[in-house]
């Protein structure tokens, strides 16, 4: 309670209000986390803030911008933020807040009102560039301004986090995981549940109970896209997804090559049997920009066309090519360094390729940006 002359508590609780919690990103004081607030006589104020868990990865930043908050308010001279934890009662309450009502675990993107995309990423076979388009979507996604999410699915080779640039593990609130947000983008992998870098060697019905907890236990907020990285060919992975999200729809990703391009056919037709629809096929590695502004064509012409015509036939729809995206060093160097090509080199080669597919999908997404999936009372 406030005892200083001009200074309010709604004065207080408005500045707290601007403190935004980093990993659930939104106000402290929407989400119970402010115990105490006061301000004495001669403007001294204190916050007592309460953390979902001990040892929360964020509690310095949200000391910081606490103190800060308290220090903008006009008479306050110092600020003092003591930090808390959540009883196990507060935790549940913010849990079932978070879920909208809901107490027990469902996939929000299951749901027939979702308006989140969901876009399931497939190849035929591995190193053809699907995680790094992945990352990249995502990355260029989120700088257009949408709310992005991305699944590492690829239980046999996660390297999302990587690309990304993810420097710390989720939260776990009990079972509500707390997802790590690089570049903008909420972050989920199944390597981030491993020990160390041992081999995963998981079967069926365990990696499709891991994927329902992924996608069920994860706080992800209102998304507008939600991006999967599956692993190579038409494996376990692709049906649970299909079962578990129906209207998850198929980005399906290959090279020139006519050998690659086939296995990605089989990828794609998967489809067919599921009942997904395949947005498109983008064409990775399609060719070297030489100095000379040649294009010298590494891995043959054409890949990406002719599973586009074949999906076509197959599938009974228009299945198009999205996009060409060519060898970059760029693009390797930021895969490397966490920093994807499309922000941290946006006029490489590739990264103009990678932003114009994003374009795509985006419009494909407009009028949901900005709109509140109703999973949270408080809105966003
Ligand atoms: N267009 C590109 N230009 C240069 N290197 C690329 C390109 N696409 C992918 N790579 C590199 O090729 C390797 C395999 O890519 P990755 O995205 O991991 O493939 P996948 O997920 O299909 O196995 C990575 O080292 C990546 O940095
Ligand atoms: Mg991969």
């Amino acid at each position: 309670m406030s005892s200083h002359p001009t200074i309010t508590d709604e004065m207080l609780r408005a500045a707290l209000g601007g403190v935004i919690d980093p990993e659930i990103r939104k106000p402290i004081t929407e989400l119970g986390m402010v115990e105490t607030a006061d301000v004495d006589a001669d403007g001294h104020a204190s916050a007592t803030i309460l953390l979902t868990v001990a040892g929360c990865p964020m509690k310095d930043t949200l000391t910081t911008d606490t103190k800060k908050a308290l220090l903008g308010i006009d008479g306050v001279t110092d600020a003092t933020v003591t930090l808390g934890v959540m009883s196990e009662e507060q935790r549940a309450n913010l849990r079932t807040q978070l879920r909208g009502g809901q107490a027990e675990r469902e996939i929000p993107f299951a749901k027939p009102g979702s308006l989140t995309r969901v876009y399931a990423v497939a190849s035929g076979k591995g190193g053809v560039g699907k995680s790094s388009v992945t990352a990249n979507l995502a990355a260029a996604l989120a700088a257009q301004g949408l709310k992005v999410g991305v699944v590492d699915a690829d239980i046999y080779g996660f390297s999302i986090p990587r690309m990304l640039g993810v420097t710390h593990p989720p939260t776990q609130v009990d079972d509500m995981i707390l997802p790590p947000i690089a570049q903008e983008v909420k972050v989920i992998s199944i390597g981030m549940f491993v020990p160390g870098n041992q081999p995963v060697v998981w079967r069926g019905p365990m990696l499709h109970r891991a994927l329902q907890q992924f996608l069920a236990d994860v706080f992800w907020g209102d998304l507008d896209v939600l991006l999967l990285d599956l692993p190579p060919g038409t494996g376990d992975v692709a049906i649970s997804i299909a079962q578990l999200i129906p209207n998850s729809e198929l980005l399906v990703v290959t090279t020139p090559q006519q050998a690659a391009a086939e296995v990605a056919e089989r990828a794609g037709s998967i489809a067919v049997q599921t009942h997904q629809r395949v947005v498109g096929v983008i064409e990775n590695m399609s060719w070297l920009e030489l100095p000379d502004g040649s294009r010298q064509e590494i891995f043959g012409a054409g890949g990406g066309q002719a599973v586009a015509e074949s999906l076509t036939r197959t599938i009974g729809a228009e299945v198009p090519l999205l996009g060409q995206i060519p060898l970059d060093t760029a693009l390797r160097i930021g895969a490397d360094a966490g920093n994807p090509v499309v922000t941290a080199d946006p006029d490489s080669p590739a990264a103009v390729a990678l932003r114009g597919i994003a374009r795509g999908l985006a419009q494909r997404s407009r009028g949901l940006a900005g709109r509140s999936l109703g999973l949270s009372p408080s809105g966003r």
